[in-house]
């Protein structure tokens, strides 16, 4: 008995600490010297720092995806609506912690690793502020703001938060196609845009026809919502533009603008609910088709917000064109082919031409770019757009006045390079299979080449053809489907491999 005491001892003692630090929730601000992990808040929903009005918490919260993982958030808390986030692609687990040191840095850690941090140290911050707008700022002893959550945005903008050149808000990664969409301030415009390797836009405020001009003048350089209204602002902050988003102007609703990973801006009044329920009709952009991916990349996008595959693109697998860095691809025959049906794409009205010219030279440009993925050309003006990534197509009722080519494996030679005497029908599965075997008798590592006594079984269907290294390889945006035969040598029909019986 006598001996276990000193055990239960510890065990109280370390069990009403974590309640001790459990039952602090600080209301306004923290001071340097702060430390603590979710479970030391697990009872407050993890949130240790409430705003003064009590409307917005700092803290952490638990994933969508994994409930064991956590970030550190903002919340407006009644209805516990995220609206800004310190570590989003990296939560952490409900034991790392979040520090705020007494050199005025701000930090969270993972493991041992730092994930994200304010970068304030030696900068005279003497505390930590959760202001009632929602934004977290960190503070000098004379009220100086040194950091601000307000000046790092996630994918949601608060009231009043000013949006100024260099800062981007970012929408989480599409689950579907990986793809995330980003929202600047760039050369006096606001532009929203895919994230691509290249990226490209597909809206600005200045081709934006809802818009309401207050001033004449072109150059924004401020933007921040207010009430029912996004206002654009120019150096000198006068108004230049507004974008009324809704009709009720009640003063006290709380609007607020997430950008999604299905590309649109969409505006909610925090008050109902934050939700989509409290969600205004209006969105940017207006139309379901001028966003990258309302489609799978290559499908077109038609009026009445269907998706279907270009006829050019019709017998392929899952209308893809066979092919997705060309560059890496050379030895394929490569071919621009016309698709009628595509008549528009969502970048066209904000993109830069590549050149000014003929439709031959810009097909010829086209071929002779190994990133050329799709080609657009502007019949009266001779404008010429070169693709390297591709996102849906769009159909559009009205003539565009756009023709368009994309590249695409070229099937013909393939089957030229195939034995003549094969018969080949289209819609045969053993298409597939000779192009395959052809792939393989091109590679122009030697050893790779099947014996011809194996080419024959494989025609044949008397063995199954392995994935060739260059065929069909996955998207660059989706490295985890297909294709990665390089890295598994069971998928290699070597010379020792497949040399059968002669
Ligand atoms: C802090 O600095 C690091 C490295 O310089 C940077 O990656 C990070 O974005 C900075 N954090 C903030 C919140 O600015
Ligand atoms: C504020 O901080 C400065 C240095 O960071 C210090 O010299 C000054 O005494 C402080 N003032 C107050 C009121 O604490
Ligand atoms: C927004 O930022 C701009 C540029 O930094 C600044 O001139 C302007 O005063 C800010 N507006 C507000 C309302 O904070
Ligand atoms: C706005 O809020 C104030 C106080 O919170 C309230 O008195 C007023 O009626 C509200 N106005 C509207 C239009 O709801
Ligand atoms: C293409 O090759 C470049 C370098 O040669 C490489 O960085 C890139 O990842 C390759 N892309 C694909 C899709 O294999
Ligand atoms: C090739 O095309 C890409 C866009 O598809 C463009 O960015 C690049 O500048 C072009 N390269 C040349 C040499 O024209
Ligand atoms: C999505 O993109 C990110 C960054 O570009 C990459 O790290 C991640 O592996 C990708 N995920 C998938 C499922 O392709």
């Amino acid at each position: 008995m006598e001996k276990r005491w000193p055990f239960l001892h510890m065990v109280v003692f370390l069990g009403l600490s974590e309640i001790c630090l459990a039952a602090i929730q600080n209301v306004g601000s923290i001071l340097p010297e702060f430390q603590g992990s979710h479970m030391n808040w697990f009872y407050k929903n993890g949130m240790f720092l409430l705003s003064k009005s009590r409307e917005f918490a700092f803290g952490f919260k638990a994933t969508e995806k994994d409930t064991t993982l956590v970030q550190l958030v903002v919340i407006y808390v009644p209805s516990y609506t995220v609206v800004w986030t310190a570590n989003r692609a990296q939560a952490v687990s409900n034991s790392d912690r979040f520090v705020f040191d007494e050199n005025g840095n701000a930090f969270l850690r993972k493991g041992e690793t730092v994930v994200w941090s304010t970068n304030t140290s030696g900068k005279g911050v003497s505390m930590m502020e959760l202001q009632d707008t929602g934004n977290l700022v960190l503070l000098t002893n004379d009220s100086r703001i040194i950091w601000q959550s307000f000046s790092h945005p996630t994918d949601t903008l608060l009231p009043n938060q000013n949006l100024t050149e260099g800062m981007k808000l970012i929408s989480e990664p599409n689950s579907i196609n990986n793809l995330t969409n980003f929202l600047e301030i760039k050369s006096g415009d606001v532009i929203l845009s895919a994230g691509f390797e290249t990226p490209q836009p597909y809206w600005s405020i200045k081709k934006e026809s809802r818009r309401i001009i207050n001033k004449v003048g072109d150059v924004v350089s401020s933007a921040y919502l207010s009430s029912n209204s996004w206002r654009f602002y120019d150096q000198n902050k006068a108004l230049l533009w507004q974008f009324i988003f809704a009709q009720d102007s009640d003063v006290n609703a709380t609007w607020i603008a997430v950008l999604g990973s299905d590309g649109f801006i969409i505006f909610y009044n925090l008050q109902s609910g934050g939700s989509s329920s409290g969600a205004s009709t209006t969105k940017i952009p207006q139309d379901f088709c001028s966003t990258p991916e309302p489609c799978d990349s290559y499908n077109i996008c038609s009026g009445d917000n269907k998706c279907h595959c270009p006829l050019v693109l019709g017998s392929h697998q899952n209308c893809k064109p066979g092919i997705v860095s060309p560059c890496n691809e050379s030895e394929l025959p490569i071919e621009l082919v016309k698709a009628d049906d595509i008549s528009n794409y969502f970048a066209l009205g904000f993109l830069q031409p590549s050149l000014k010219t003929d439709l031959n030279v810009c097909k010829a440009s086209c071929l002779g770019n190994c990133s050329c993925l799709a080609m657009f050309f502007h019949i009266s003006s001779g404008n010429c757009f070169l693709l390297d990534e591709v996102g849906s197509f769009q159909e559009s009722d009205t003539d565009s006045g756009f023709v368009s080519y994309i590249t695409m494996m070229d099937q013909g030679k393939l089957e030229d390079i195939l034995d003549s005497k094969l018969r080949i029908d289209e819609h045969d599965e053993t298409i597939l299979t000779a192009i395959k075997v052809a792939l393989w008798c091109i590679q122009e590592d030697m050893s790779l080449r099947p014996s011809m006594t194996k080419v024959v079984q494989m025609l044949e269907g008397l063995c199954t053809v392995p994935k060739p290294p260059i065929f069909f390889k996955s998207n660059s945006r989706e490295r985890t489907s297909s294709g990665q035969s390089d890295s598994n040598s069971d998928a290699y029909p070597s010379a020792d491999r497949l040399s059968g019986p002669r």
